[in-house]
């Protein structure tokens, strides 16, 4: 019989911790036993994984020598104070939160880019997984990457609420309904009304100009890519979206690569689906392509008029599915496959 693994989920009650617990599901994980953990808030909340009905534990007080694995969604600070504390205790933490991702020892891990840095969790028991925009970015861009090389990225990011949480989430439902029924809007998620506007600004502001979600990217690809040289410039906008990301990208590349033949690289690449045709709805969207998705959708393929080495693409993924929780899985599947 294959092994079998005690998994706990931190943030079970969240966006991101629930689509942990329903591509556990999907995906069949070896499974033993399932921790769902969230805040005192939540104890004594209920969470269904395959059809049997868990109760939520507070972190505070539950014991991590009980898994071999944790995934974390509960926010930065949160993983600041029980990450440590799970690794001691013996157990692997997969954390979808910022906190680590900088650290040299700590692995930065997109299964489809760079799969063999996870045997660094050994230094810390700890696996950061990337920003939700980094992954999508980087799915499409390593095969283009390995082939020509990429000596510089322009992005804008056109990113949907379910990425800051539920509260976000609802902040947009209620706008949405007191905006069409000529009620006043109030914000309290988001520095501004989100609903039928756009917000340039993700995460906190930067000495330099740009934001925090923008040099994630930066530094994230830097990391990921183990390419200190190559030259990313972001800049990242929240848009009126439930669900899924979507990234107008444009690089330079190193070699001369055909619009033609980047579109066969990513036809071939794991991962990714093209939708790329010069007609109506020949391309994807968050609503009709990435939403409930585990691909990263990859379309409007053209070589860049106004630059030789120029290429442009747009590029649509479930932020929750393959921007978290299932690159989570993915590393966590690789890790009992290969590792343990
Ligand atoms: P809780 O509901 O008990 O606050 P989202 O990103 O969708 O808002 O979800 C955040 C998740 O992180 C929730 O499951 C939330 O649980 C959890 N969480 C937030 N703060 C803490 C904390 N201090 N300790 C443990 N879990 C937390």
């Amino acid at each position: 019989m294959s092994k079998k693994f005690d998994v706990a989920v931190l943030g079970a009650t969240g966006t991101v911790g629930q689509a942990m617990i329903e591509i556990l599901s999907e995906e069949k994980f070896p499974i033993n036993r399932l921790y769902p953990l969230a805040s005192h808030r939540s104890k004594g909340e209920s969470v269904i994984f395959n059809d049997e009905t868990l109760v939520v534990d507070d972190v505070e007080t539950f014991d991590f020598t009980k898994v071999q694995i944790a995934l974390f969604s509960a926010g930065g600070s949160v993983s600041a104070k029980y990450a440590p504390i799970a690794a001691r205790a013996g157990c692997i933490v997969i954390d979808n939160t910022s906190h680590f991702r900088n650290d040299d020892d700590i692995p930065l891990v997109i299964p489809e880019v760079n799969p063999d840095d996870i045997q660094y969790y050994k230094n810390r028991n700890i696996i950061s997984n990337p920003n939700c925009s980094t992954i999508q970015m980087l799915v499409a861009l390593k095969p283009i990457y390995d082939v020509a090389g990429i000596s510089r990225i322009n992005i804008a990011t056109y990113q949907s609420v379910s990425g800051t949480g539920k509260a976000a989430i609802e902040e947009l439902a209620r706008q949405t309904i007191d905006s069409l029924s000529g009620r006043d809007v109030t914000s309290e998620v988001y520095p501004m009304q989100i609903a039928f506007n756009l917000i340039p600004h993700i995460d906190a502001f930067e000495p330099n100009g740009y934001t925090k979600e923008e040099m994630k990217m930066v530094n994230e690809t830097r990391k990921i890519l183990n390419d200190k040289e190559i030259k990313v410039n972001p800049t990242a906008v929240r848009v009126p979206v439930f669900f899924g990301h979507a990234e107008a990208i444009h690089i330079e590349t190193k070699k001369k690569l055909s619009a033609h033949e980047a579109k066969e690289l990513l036809s071939k690449a794991p991962g990714v689906i093209v939708k790329d045709k010069l007609e109506n709805h020949g391309y994807p969207s968050p609503v009709t392509e990435a939403s409930g998705k585990n691909a990263v959708f990859v379309g409007r393929i053209r070589e860049d008029i106004s630059h030789e080495f120029g290429l442009n693409f747009w590029v649509v993924a479930d932020n929750i599915r393959k921007g978290a929780a299932l690159n989570s899985i993915q590393i966590a599947q690789i890790l009992v496959r290969d590792y343990l």
